[in-house]
């Protein structure tokens, strides 16, 4: 397997007392700062604690397996492909250019976090290159393995066959990926039809037969097959096949771990998603939930927590919801007062199909509403307590528009002295594309989460994170949380989550965007210039206004203001 150093890719070295590189881990000290609040009349009491922590981090990266839950279905058949096409380095003519495959829209591949300050300027690195990670090229999928199967399926057509019906890569991409795809056939799976539409029956024709208990040990047994043929380390589950309706959680039925597994055995109601949780935590793999449905009833919560195995979920982060969770941050820190959302969808994919029938659409809308609650909880100066702005969300199914969905948003927030600011949005979202990226990110952060323990230092014994894993809420629309934790939607603040744990694993301190050094009249750092009666470095740049300008030298920028001015 290659890793960091055979890719090219810069490592990063942690220059501090408080970080030990040994053979197999990196080991940071850390102090979380945190405050606790009370309040006493009108009285604020805020109390700054702090903690000391130890951050252990496994540097082996583990060969790791992906089965996907709908692995023929559009996200299925994308992120396999893409993988593929990046892996093998392929090209393909557009109607406009040479495009060469990429992970554009992953959190990890494509985006980056700033290091610190260098001798020009700030320096950033992908996110990727924080700590050691598994590269999507690496996760195994691949036609060389043509025997084994990677994921389950109701509908049997193999990968190739699944790609071109799912019409979302362009058609001499797919040429060159067919013959690796066609080679990849979908395990048979489990088929309730009272839980997905009633529309999807006709798909149905890859089933594992036999009673719910049965089902789960076929599950079970599938794992196994895959782990051993293809010598991956671990296996990570993944459900992305259609959107089923909600299970009602009943009290001895799916309430603790005991009664659902005793409810499996008896044959009552559980969904198919749920018994792939199921079988997924009693092997000990990792379960995330792509779609909005409540797989995660309390008793498999309770099963994960028992088996020390993470969940996460629900429902991928995509398009609309991901732009909301921007665009509600961004007018509730600014002080505007959003009163009215309305959201309204159309698409034209199997998904959008499926999401036609009233109880699943009511899943997919129960998992699109509570977005914006935490913003509006977070400014009691804006919004008296239960108040809420209106939050309508539409979806249609119009076969035309295929996978690339449009998403039409308005938002109607109260401005200053009774005004109204209004805006209007048009979102072309290309589904499975914004999705695929999101399964990578969703699988490689997890598998980051299984090598890192931590222990405070009053605990003798390392810890791992709980087995519900929210820091993986940036990813979805409707985050699981431990219970009692409090759900974050805001996107900047579940990205800053990630990246300061990662930062924490390196003993570095949380990104605070203070920048103070470059604020002051005398600066504390004496070894680099900072100070802004000092000559700009050659190309240095200072943004906004006169100050974008390029300068090399301040004669030069004078002059280059007066010519402006
Ligand atoms: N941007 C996005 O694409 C996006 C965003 C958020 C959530 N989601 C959710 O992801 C899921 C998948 O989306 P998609 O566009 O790939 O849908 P899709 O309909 O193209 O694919 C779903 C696949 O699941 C299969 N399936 C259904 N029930 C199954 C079962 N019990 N076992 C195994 N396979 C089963 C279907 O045959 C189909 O191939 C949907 O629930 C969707 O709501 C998608």
């Amino acid at each position: 397997m290659l890793n960091n150093r055979t890719r090219n890719m810069p490592e990063i070295k942690i220059n501090s007392p408080n970080v030990r590189y040994t053979d197999n881990y990196i080991e940071s000290q850390y102090t979380y700062h945190t405050t606790s609040v009370s309040k006493n009349g009108e009285t604020y009491t805020v109390t700054p604690s702090s903690t000391p922590f130890t951050f252990r981090t496994r540097k082996a990266v583990a060969k790791l397996g992906v089965m996907l839950v709908g692995w023929g279905g559009n996200n299925g058949s994308t992120v396999t492909a893409a993988v593929l096409a990046n892996k093998l380095g392929l090209t393909w003519r557009t109607k406009t250019r040479i495009q060469r495959a990429n992970y554009y829209g992953s959190l990890l591949q494509t985006s980056t976090v700033c290091l610190g300050s260098g001798p020009d300027g700030e320096v950033s690195v992908p996110f990727r290159d924080l700590l050691p990670m598994v590269h999507p090229d690496d996760i195994v999928f691949d036609g060389k393995y043509k025997q084994f199967y990677f994921g389950w399926d109701i509908s049997s057509l193999d990968l190739g066959r699944a790609m071109e019906r799912a019409e979302v890569l362009d058609w001499s991409l797919q040429e060159q990926l067919r013959p690796h795809m066609s080679q990849m056939k979908p395990r048979p799976s489990v088929y309730i039809p009272e839980f997905i539409a009633a529309n999807q029956s006709h798909r149905a024709d890859n089933l594992i037969p036999g009673t719910k208990a049965e089902q789960v040990a076929q599950i079970r047994k599938d794992i196994c097959d895959f782990k051993q043929k293809s010598g991956v380390d671990k296996v990570i589950v993944l459900w992305t096949a259609n959107t089923e309706r909600f299970c009602d959680v009943i009290p001895g039925v799916n309430d603790t771990a005991a009664n659902l597994m005793s409810t499996i055995q008896t044959g009552g109601e559980v969904s198919p998603s749920t018994l792939f949780a199921v079988a997924s935590i009693l092997q000990g793999c990792a379960y995330i939930n792509g779609s909005p449905q409540n797989t995660f009833v309390p008793g498999a919560v309770e099963l994960a927590e028992q088996e020390g195995v993470f969940i996460g979920g629900d429902d991928f982060k995509s398009g609309q919801t991901k732009l909301k969770s921007v665009l509600v941050d961004f007018l509730v820190s600014a002080g505007i007062k959003p009163t009215s959302i309305v959201s309204y969808n159309h698409l034209g994919n199997n998904d959008g199909m499926n999401l036609s029938a009233p109880q699943q659409f009511r899943s997919k809308e129960i998992s699109k509403s509570n977005v914006v609650d935490d913003m509006v909880r977070s400014n009691p100066v804006l919004y008296s307590p239960g108040e809420r702005p209106d939050h309508c969300v539409v979806i249609k199914y119009v076969p035309y528009v295929g996978d690339s969905k449009r998403a039409m948003d308005e938002y109607i927030s109260e401005i200053m002295m009774g005004g109204t600011n209004t805006i209007a949005i048009h979102n072309t979202c290309e589904d499975s594309l914004l999705a695929s990226p999101i399964i990578l990110d969703l699988v490689i952060l997890t598998e980051l989460c299984q090598r890192i323990t931590f222990r405070t230092e009053d605990d003798p014994n390392f810890q791992t994170f709980h087995s519900v894993l929210s820091l993986l809420s940036f990813l979805c629309k409707a985050p699981l949380v431990p219970r009692g934790a409090p759900v974050v939607n805001a996107f900047f603040r579940q990205r800053a989550c990630i990246e300061n744990v990662l930062r924490a694993c390196l003993s570095l301190p949380p990104q605070s965007h203070m920048q103070l050094e470059y604020k002051m009249q005398r600066s504390f750092m004496h070894n680099q210039a900072v100070h802004s009666s000092e000559v700009p470095k050659k190309n240095a740049v200072h943004s906004n206004g006169y100050h974008s300008l390029q300068c090399t030298c301040t004669n030069e920028l004078k002059t280059e203001q007066n010519a402006i001015g």
